[in-house]
């Protein structure tokens, strides 16, 4: 997929950069940028063979001020239904990306934005950032999942504190919550999401897409995670990777999983 209108999408050194774009309203997700976002990830992802990719906002002021409550208010009950559903379809296909999804924050994450960046693996922030559920400000619950990845990522106490009360966290504290994987100086968000991305691509690529699917596993009621992790383990020992690892460490060199 090209860029659209809404979603500038560019590619640096093996790495998918997807650039928000609408800083006029601080990047807030409309539908059709929800649905660039959903053709993105259930789509063209496959068609990129990157190693990784990063999710961000343009301008320094917002990563994403949450969805466009302008175009709420014109949408009917649902309408409101059925974006949600398809914002939920997004964070799913982006938790179970096989490749590592990082947002780099600069300044607010707000609602849906907070929501989008939740559903990446990991979440660079600058120090400028302010995260933050204010949904019951507008008397309504958060629609693309924070309900649910919120308390996974921090427990149902700081979830309820941050969802109940509509506050925003400052970056030292979602550090220090786990909300936040690092916090850098204002501009450099994209920068240390690259090199994150460029450290894991340096891994055997079967075993990051595996550990990345067996964590999303924790959480699926239905599955039981300690026994695909066993069958999992014995299956990645007969895999070339496995091979290539096992024998750098052993001739004491750098693994070569590429190629
Ligand atoms: N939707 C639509 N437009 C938005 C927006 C949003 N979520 N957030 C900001 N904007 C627009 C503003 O209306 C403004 O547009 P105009 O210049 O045309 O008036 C522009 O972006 C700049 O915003 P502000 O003037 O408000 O900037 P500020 O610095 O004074 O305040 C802010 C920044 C505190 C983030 C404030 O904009 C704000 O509170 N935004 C809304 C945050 C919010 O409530 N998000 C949750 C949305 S609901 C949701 O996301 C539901 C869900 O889970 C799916």
């Amino acid at each position: 997929m090209a860029n659209t209108e809404l979603l500038n999408v560019t590619v640096l050194d093996e790495v998918v950069v997807l650039t928000l774009n609408r800083p006029q309203a601080l990047n807030a997700l409309n539908k059709q940028l929800i649905t660039d976002l959903h053709g993105f990830f259930t789509q063209a992802l496959e068609s990129y063979n990157c190693s990784g990719v990063i999710l961000t906002g343009s301008g320094a002021k917002a990563f994403a001020a949450g969805a466009d409550i302008k175009e709420f208010v014109t949408m009917t009950p649902e309408e409101m239904q059925a974006l949600s559903a398809l914002g939920h379809e997004l964070m799913f296909a982006m938790e179970n990306s096989p490749v590592p999804i990082v947002a780099a924050i600069e300044g607010y994450a707000l609602g849906g934005g907070f929501e989008l960046a939740l559903a990446c693996h990991l979440r660079v922030g600058s120090s400028k950032a302010r995260l933050g559920n204010p949904e019951v400000n507008l008397g309504i619950i958060p629609g693309y999942g924070a309900t649910q990845r919120l308390p996974q990522l921090v427990g149902r106490g700081r979830s309820l504190d941050i969802m109940l009360t509509a506050r925003m966290i400052e970056a030292t504290e979602a550090l220090d919550w786990g909300l936040l994987n690092r916090v850098v100086a204002p501009g450099e968000t994209v920068e240390t999401a690259q090199k994150i991305i460029k450290e894991i691509s340096s891994k055997g690529p079967t075993a990051v897409a595996k550990v990345i699917e067996m964590v999303a596993d924790f959480y699926n009621k239905n599955s039981d995670g300690f026994e695909k992790e066993i069958e999992t383990f014995g299956a990645l020992s007969a895999h070339k990777e496995f091979k290539e690892g096992t024998q750098a460490f052993i001739a004491n060199r750098k693994a070569q999983f590429k190629n």
